[in-house]
């Protein structure tokens, strides 16, 4: 079958021909891959800069957000049968007894790092025609979510920091009253979004539809389609060109929120000061190496503790964010049918993934699909 490599070794990123992976466990599926988004991820591994090949392979198949129909399950198998879609998780648990939380099947909180991550951290990912799971990780999506299931992965970003941030705001008087019903969560309260590409946008849509007024700022300068569906969504978009953090948090007032999705430390760091009292700061981005600049730590310490500020960083999901993924990508797309379908801007041959991850992204979500044209 076909796959997309990486080799670090000899710094290549191609099309390779490897054998068909084989069902040798009751509880495994066997899967056939329909659409694998690519990401910023995916472009640092590809750039050699992160990721791992498994164990003794000197290649590492890439791709960890994906959709897939089930071929085949083991005899053990009780949740799929051949035809299900499925959406996989990413992360698998380290081997230490010690590790609660990998223990306890929250390897998204691994204590130890010797976790391993399909398509990123020694185990091959779904950048392929087939695939081998075990049912454990996989999570089923509804048929008529088939065009956009591929959106999940990269939305329960947004799912497991707000469901992370809505226990803490439950407990921050005069934030939440534990009764509010979810989608009211954000009512009355600020969100600013930077980064306006699929975590940022994606972060929006759950944001605004929790009922966050949500703003998103970027560099990015209108007339641009992205900025359009900023629009769409009802929250506002500002440029990083045309105003400042200090304009921004004059316009906006108390910032309650602010959600991370750049990856670039300086951008978050001189985001910080603009984090109103009793908010909270959400970082998503994994920044690869980044010049040194000068801070005041003074300033952002004496603004943390006297405007009992939270930053919290938030990696991978659970199964909990999978299904709230996928219940608002259903909820999306009936409230914003435009917005959702402008979200994958593409769907490639596996040929194509070598320029489509090093080039520059055109459309969201570009994605590869072994049966497109
Ligand atoms: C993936 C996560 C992963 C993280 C760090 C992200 O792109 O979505 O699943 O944990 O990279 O490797
Ligand atoms: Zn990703």
């Amino acid at each position: 079958m076909k796959a997309v490599a990486v080799f670090p070794g000899s710094r290549e990123v191609k099309v390779i021909d490897q054998e068909d992976p084989r069902i040798s466990q009751p509880d495994q599926v066997m899967l056939r891959m329909l659409d694998i988004g690519i990401c910023g991820t995916d472009k640092e591994i590809c750039t050699f800069e992160y990721g791992t090949p498994p164990p003794g392979d000197d290649y590492l198949v890439i791709g960890h957000e994906a959709l897939a129909e089930v071929v085949a399950a083991g005899s053990a198998v009780k949740r799929f049968r051949a035809g299900d879609l499925v959406v996989p998780s990413v992360r698998r648990p380290c081997p230490h007894p010690g590790c609660l939380a990998c223990r306890a099947g929250h390897q998204d909180y691994c204590y130890t790092g010797d976790f391993r991550e399909r398509g990123i951290e020694q185990a091959h990912g779904y950048m392929a025609e087939h695939a081998v799971d075990q049912e454990r990780y996989l999570n089923p999506v509804p048929p008529d979510l088939r065009e956009i299931a591929v959106l999940t992965e990269p939305l329960t970003i947004a799912e497991k920091a707000l469901s992370q941030i809505t226990w803490m705001m439950q407990r921050r008087p005069p934030w939440l009253d534990p009764q509010t019903p979810a989608e009211e969560r954000g009512r009355g309260l600020s969100a600013l979004v930077l980064g306006i590409g699929p975590v940022g946008l994606l972060g929006a849509m759950v944001l605004a539809s929790a009922g966050f007024t949500t703003y998103v700022y970027s560099r990015e300068l209108p007339p641009s389609p992205r900025i359009d569906l900023v629009a769409a969504i009802g929250a506002t978009y500002v440029s990083s060109q045309a105003a400042t953090f200090a304009d921004l948090a004059e316009r906006i007032g108390n910032i309650d929120l602010v959600y991370e999705a750049v990856g670039h430390s300086h951008f978050a760091l001189e985001a910080l000061p603009v984090l109103g009292t009793n908010g909270i700061f959400v970082l998503t981005g994994v920044p690869g190496m980044q010049a040194f600049i000068e801070a005041d730590p003074a300033r952002l310490m004496r603004d943390m503790v006297l405007k009992n500020q939270v930053v919290l960083g938030t990696v991978n999901a659970g199964p909990d964010a999978f299904a709230s993924a996928l219940r608002n990508l259903d909820a999306f797309r009936r409230r914003w049918p435009a917005v959702v379908a402008a979200l994958i801007a593409g769907r490639y041959p596996p040929e194509r993934a070598p320029d489509l991850i090093l080039g520059r992204p055109a459309g969201i979500k570009t994605v590869i699909a072994f049966d497109a044209p």
